[in-house]
Order: C-alpha cells, then structure tokens, then sequence
C-alpha cells in the first residue's frame, strides 16, 4: 500500500517537476496549478526527496525556479529497489531533426542537450531523419528549404549539431537521410560521422545497442504516418523475433509522442525537432515536437527493474513558426 501511494507520488511529483522550468517564475507556476507559497514549498520538499534539486531563488526582483545541474540520486528516489544490486542507466532520445527544412527547430534540440548536460547523460540516441533530404517527386520540396542537396545538408549537420564534452550522439539514418542514397549514393553518415567523432552512426532504418547490457532497438520504419499512436508501434514489436526481443523500442519517424508497454517490451514514439510541414498540414498530421530522457535501473542481466520515460514537449510558443527564424537566428550549441 505504501509503495503504491509512493509510486502515484512520484508520478505527480515527475509531472511537476517538468512544468518548473528553469528561470520560469514561480508566481506563473502557482497560479497555474492553483496552489498557494506553503503548497509549493511542500511540493519542491517532495521534489527533493524524490531525488530531484531544484530551488527558488530571486532573479532581477522575481522568484524563479532553479535547477541544479547535479541531480540528487538518492536512495529514497526509487521504490523498492535494491540500488546495489542495479545498474543505472539515463539517456536523452530524439529524432527527426530534420535539418535543411525552413521549420526546422535546432534551438530547441540545442536546449535538449544542454538540459542533457546539466543532468550528466553520456548518451543521446538519434532515430533517423537527422537531413530532410531531397525527394526528386515532391517538387515543393526546395521551396521548403533553405539546404538543398546532400553537400549543404549533410554538411550542416557536422557544423551545427550540437558539440557537448563528454557526449555522444549514436544515430541511425532515416528515410529522408536516405533520399541521398537514393539519389546518387551518397551517405549522410560518411560526411557525418568522419568529422565527428562524438557522432556514431549504427545503421540505415535499424540498429540494434545495448548499454549497460540492456537491449535498445532502434527503428526507422519509413511509410505512412501513424493516425492510431499504438497500432503501428505493436505491429514493429509484432515482427520482432521473441529471442531477439529488446527491452526498448525507440521509434522515429512518426513525428508524434508516445510510451507503451506491450509483451514487456517499452516501447517510445519519440517526437521530432521540425515544426509542421505544409506536407504534415495538407494530410492533416499532428506533429510533435520534443525529447525523451530515459531514467532506467537495470539488472546485471538488462533486465530493467524501473524504467522512468520522461517526455518532454515543446509548446508552440516555444517554436520559432515562423520560416527560416530557425536557421537564420541559431547558433552551434558548444560545450567544452
Ligand atoms: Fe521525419
Ligand atoms: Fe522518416
């Protein structure tokens, strides 16, 4: 019972903790959630105790909320779990960057990573679609660019992805990556991943990882877009041999949000870094924008014990819509 009242705590108190953005006023804050200074005080105590350092402080006469870049792992943090005995893995997810695409929203990626920096990720995995290609049959398709080809998009991404000491970005092509292929054999990941070492490349549509021996699948399924969020998704674990199950599926290419449990696999729609296309408006897509960070304890086996997806959605204020403010007003996330 009371590891139950725990676990429904820590969901609230993850739920929070997300909408408490750094510099973001706490008034704001309160006033959304209807809750007076002593209840949010109470709130921020919970916080703690669930692992998570965050505080007020008075910035330029206002109260803001302030998160520490070292994260309390505290044994409190986790019901019931041996801490000994488990491997703790955290990871940042993301895909569909789209580069090249006058929507693209590089500036939101780069706050991803730095937020992945304050929380001391290692590891962010990139499921596909890092260019926006080039589709001989979409005609549009320049209008909505502002790179053209493979040489400007792919070299975009060796000069404007993000560069963060200490952090690797293993990724996998997607279909729009492979639109160069397709055009004059030309891979993305050849340019990529010979000027950057902190960038891995694993494979065309799929790879398979695993960390902390915890298997991760990796998908890019290509096709149409998922109207129904789980249907798509079971079908990819449907396929998968049940020997070579992963304890993780990442799957990108959708452009949408969404964790799922199915035949005990987790399984994540990561969202994208790309506002809506006119291609996405005119086939009435939802698109999402946003990232995922992974908090997992594991067995020496990789059999994860706890698994914590924590998903992060821009909000349209946070986009820059407006075509080409993107590219023309960002610069390379660097941290040295
Ligand atoms: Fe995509
Ligand atoms: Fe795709």
């Amino acid at each position: 019972m009371e590891n139950e009242k725990r676990n429904t705590d820590m969901k609230t108190i993850n739920k929070l903790y997300r909408y408490m953005k750094n510099n973001s006023s706490i008034e704001d804050f309160m006033a959304k959630f209807h809750m007076n200074y002593t209840e949010l005080m109470g709130i921020l105590e919970l916080c703690r105790l669930y692992g998570k350092n965050i505080d007020v402080i008075e910035k330029e006469g206002t109260y803001v909320f302030e998160k520490s870049p070292i994260r309390n792992t505290s044994v409190t943090t986790k019901p019931d779990l041996d801490l000994n005995r488990l491997v703790h893995t955290e990871l940042c997810i993301v895909s569909d960057t789209h580069f090249g695409n006058v929507h693209q929203q590089l500036h939101l990626l780069n706050k991803i990573y730095e937020e992945a920096y304050h929380r001391g990720i290692k590891t962010v995995l990139h499921c596909g679609d890092l260019v926006d290609g080039n589709y001989p049959n979409r005609p549009e398709q320049p209008r909505q660019q502002f790179l053209h080809g493979f040489d400007e998009q792919a070299g975009y991404v060796v000069d404007m992805y993000p560069k963060v000491k200490g952090m690797t970005t293993k990724y996998i092509l997607g279909s729009h990556d492979e639109t160069h292929y397709k055009n004059g054999q030309a891979t993305v990941n050849e340019w990529v991943s010979r000027c950057r070492k902190d960038m891995v490349y694993l494979g065309q549509d799929s790879a398979s990882i695993t960390i902390n021996n915890v298997k991760i699948f990796m998908d890019h399924p290509g096709g149409g877009s998922a109207q129904a969020l789980s249907y798509k998704p079971q079908k990819r674990i449907e396929i998968l041999e049940s020997d070579h199950k992963p304890k993780i599926l990442l799957i990108g290419h959708y452009h949408k949000s969404y964790s799922f449990v199915y035949r005990n696999v987790r399984g994540i729609l990561v969202p994208c870094f790309c506002d809506k296309t006119q291609f996405q408006q005119k086939q009435g897509l939802s698109n999402a924008v946003g990232a995922y960070f992974l908090d997992i304890y594991s067995d020496h086996k990789g059999n994860i014990q706890y698994f914590e997806p924590e998903e992060i959605l821009f909000k349209p204020e946070d986009m820059w819509d407006e075509a080409g403010k993107d590219h023309h007003k960002v610069k390379q996330l660097i941290i040295n």
